[in-house]
């Protein structure tokens, strides 16, 4: 009776293993689509007004879904996920805004950690920034939200074998750092210098920490991957529509290469 119930228990634990999927999310359908094309056997599922991809990519189970854009609509889009599918892990994939001076049109940044950077106060000193609440509204004092340490390593190695298509007839740099969430497309030279110096971000966008905050909430390992399409600067709307594209395609090339490395 005992062997029974240890073989009972060691079924149900490897098939309650093997029903968990990776979740690959973007915010647009651009930055989907080459994850979309690549699947394998790929099964759509309609839950809460999200269309969710089931399927397999470099041999892995995987469920990708698009986010929608900002941070209401990606943990909107997280919270249906995670209440539909069992998820191992998390990997955002998609484009941003370059903030450091070193970084142009084109290269990657590897969200190491994650900050709302327009979560706080003003007051007659102006805008503060506060670390986000948990749901318990218990003191939980993280301004930035950590990656997952092994995502954020393999993600690094990844990083080094692929082969980036040429952004603005230049090859790719890979970095490494904050990356800062906004619901705010920033396309000012001033904003995208002051997020620079107050969070040493290198990159903006407008999910990864709400995203972040739900995983972190729920302990799912994440990680997030942004290919900058612009600079956030004045220019940053003529040079996201220009690079949008093959942005997106960069950012989804190094998530294949990371399933690919994961175990
Ligand atoms: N995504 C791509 N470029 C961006 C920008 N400049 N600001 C916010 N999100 C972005």
């Amino acid at each position: 009776m005992k062997k029974l119930l240890l073989l009972l228990l060691i079924v149900g634990f490897s098939l309650s293993a093997s029903a968990q999927r990776i979740a690959l999310m973007g915010a647009l359908d651009q930055e989907i689509a080459i994850l979309l094309d690549s699947m394998q056997g790929q099964k759509k599922v309609s839950r809460g007004g999200i269309d969710f991809y089931k399927g397999k990519l470099k041999g892995k189970k995987v469920v990708i879904l698009k986010a929608g854009v900002g941070k209401v609509n990606s943990a909107y889009s997280t919270a249906v996920l995670t209440e539909n599918f069992k998820i191992s892990s998390l990997i955002f994939t998609g484009v941003a805004g370059g903030l450091d001076p070193e970084a142009l049109p084109g290269d990657l940044v590897i969200g190491e950690k994650l900050v709302q950077y327009d979560f706080g106060k003003v007051d007659s000193l102006g805008f503060s920034v506060s670390p986000f609440r948990k749901l318990s509204g218990g003191a939980h004092d993280e301004l930035f939200i950590d990656s997952d340490k092994d995502l954020l390593r393999i993600s690094e190695s990844a990083a080094q074998k692929v082969v980036f298509v040429p952004i603005a007839n230049r090859q790719p740099k890979v970095f490494s750092g904050v990356i800062a969430t906004g619901d705010i497309f920033v396309s000012s030279n001033e904003k995208a210098k002051w997020l620079y110096t107050e969070f040493e971000a290198l990159a903006t966008e407008m999910e990864g920490a709400a995203v972040a905050h739900i995983c972190r909430t729920l302990d799912i390992p994440f990680i997030v991957i942004r290919s900058c399409s612009d600079n956030a600067n004045n220019h940053a709307r003529m040079n996201f529509n220009q690079f949008v594209g093959p942005a997106s395609e960069n950012s989804a090339r190094l998530v294949l290469a990371i399933l690919g490395q994961m175990e």
